[in-house]
């Protein structure tokens, strides 16, 4: 008896903590997210989101969020599967490998091997990337802007464009949905798409 285990991907601001969330909840599910779900990656996280750390190597940056993955993998994630539970986790390998591996140009399989070191390879059941136009993101991230949201929109037409190609290449794990409309249009896009997943 093990619980499923779905994972939201995508831009910043795409919507995606919230429709994570409400899912959990429509499942009695467990609502998790990377990076700093757990007492010691919330440290973690401060020192990824900072935006005076301009000094943070790439490399280093990387080696961070996969530290804070292992850690919420091990003390979150797979416990609460084995326990029957079903997992929404917001963000997991997908953004590394699209954020770092892409964005910062480390490459692509570096960065899942690390993750996959990372996590003993636990791998989700489902991937749902929620896709957004940038001009919708950027609105609805307002002004206060954290270390990798303040990146650029180069930066972040990169990621848009590293998810959709990664979903592209595993069309068995991954879903496209349209990130835009209301909270509740979203949501019924999500439990359609999902209802058929898992039948
Ligand atoms: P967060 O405030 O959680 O953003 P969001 O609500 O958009 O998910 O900040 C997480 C930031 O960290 C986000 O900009 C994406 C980035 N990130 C990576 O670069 N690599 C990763 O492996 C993860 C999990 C997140």
């Amino acid at each position: 008896m093990t619980g499923r285990f779905i994972v939201f991907e995508g831009g910043d601001a795409t919507g995606k903590s919230t429709q994570a969330r409400l899912l959990a909840e429509r499942l009695g599910g467990r609502f998790t997210f990377e990076p700093g779900d757990c007492s010691i990656g919330a440290s973690v996280r401060q020192i990824l989101l900072d935006p005076d750390n301009h000094g943070l190597d790439y490399r280093a940056e990387a080696l961070l969020y996969a530290a804070d993955r292992a850690q919420h993998v091990a003390e979150v994630v797979r416990p609460t599967l084995e326990s029957g539970v079903d997992v929404v986790c917001d963000r997991y390998i997908g953004s590394s490998v699209v954020y770092q591996g892409v964005g910062r140009g480390l490459g692509r399989e570096q960065i899942a091997d690390l993750s996959a070191f990372a996590t003993d390879d636990l791998q989700p059941d489902v991937v749902i990337l929620l896709d957004a136009d940038l001009s919708v993101s950027g609105e609805r991230l307002g002004a206060n802007l954290d270390r990798l949201e303040a990146a650029g929109d180069e930066f972040h037409q990169a990621v848009r464009a590293g998810f959709l190609a990664l979903s592209n290449e595993h069309p068995e794990t991954w879903i496209v949905l349209d990130g835009t409309g209301t909270i509740e249009e979203v949501s019924a896009r999500i439990d359609t798409a999902l209802d058929e997943f898992f039948s």
